[in-house]
């Protein structure tokens, strides 16, 4: 628990900075999976500012990002790529090859094995060093909504009501928010070595109480990170006023 939001990201930051490194120099690549969403912008705004400060290359890092809108074109102004690119890549030297985001402008009959060749290519680069994660006020991480299981892959998903209307602001109207989108899937999320869930602010607190400190159950997707053997939860204390 941080003080607040700005000072925990430079500490996750700093960590993900160190695994690049360490990397580095054994001349390995860095595997990292990355969320969208307001929560971890100031992560990558201080990755960036390391990045310009000559202070770190991610030259051998490779990036998954958990999920996208489906439909979506990558140009809108709510797409997870647009989004990315904005926040990070366009700021840093990694190359465009190792950057995946969930594609949203597949047909709809593409989409599965799409969703099989995402699993892969995680797998051909040695699986997730690092997570990323935001929490959903219905206990979602990545598009996990509600009822995902815990063995769940990489997939489409039906957004949950309560995801939709969060997001109406972003599409001018809950009617224009998608109804659906590919997420990495629950599983997918536990195979990585490790786990950083991050919540700032009071509207966090109801859920992550139920994410840290409720039963495990497919209602919460988030509790499941409790069977996690490497899951950290970085909060800033409004969002940790609930926990006991
Ligand atoms: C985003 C994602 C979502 C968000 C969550 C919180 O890629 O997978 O699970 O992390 O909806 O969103 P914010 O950070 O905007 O509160």
């Amino acid at each position: 628990i941080y003080q607040d939001a700005s000072t925990a990201s430079k500490e996750v930051a700093e960590e993900i900075a160190q695994l690049i490194r360490s990397r580095d120099e054994a001349n390995k690549k860095t595997v990292l999976g990355l969320a969208t969403g307001s929560t971890p912008t100031g992560v990558y705004k201080e990755l960036v500012r390391m990045h310009k400060e000559g202070a770190l290359s991610f030259k051998n890092v490779i990036t998954f990002n958990l999920d996208e809108y489906f439909p979506m074109e990558p140009h809108s102004l709510q797409s997870y790529v647009r989004f990315m690119n904005e926040h990070l890549f366009d700021h840093i030297d990694i190359p465009e090859d190792q950057v995946h985001i969930p594609d949203g402008t597949l047909d709809r009959d593409e989409v599965a094995e799409y969703c099989q060749q995402y699993e892969q290519k995680i797998q051909e680069a040695g699986g997730l060093d690092i997570q990323l994660l935001g929490i959903g006020r219905t206990g979602h991480i990545g598009f996990n909504e509600p009822g995902s299981r815990p063995n769940s892959r990489t997939r489409l998903i039906t957004l949950d009501r309560i995801t939709r209307k969060d997001a109406a602001s972003d599409f001018f109207g809950e009617e224009h928010v998608p109804r659906r989108a590919i997420t990495m899937g629950v599983g997918t999320i536990l195979d990585a070595d490790k786990v950083i869930l991050m919540a700032w602010g009071e509207g966090k607190a109801p859920i992550i109480k139920e994410a840290v400190e409720g039963s495990i159950r497919e209602q919460i997707p988030a509790t499941y990170l409790q069977e996690h053997q490497n899951a950290q939860v970085i909060l800033d204390e409004a969002a940790a006023e609930k926990l006991t």
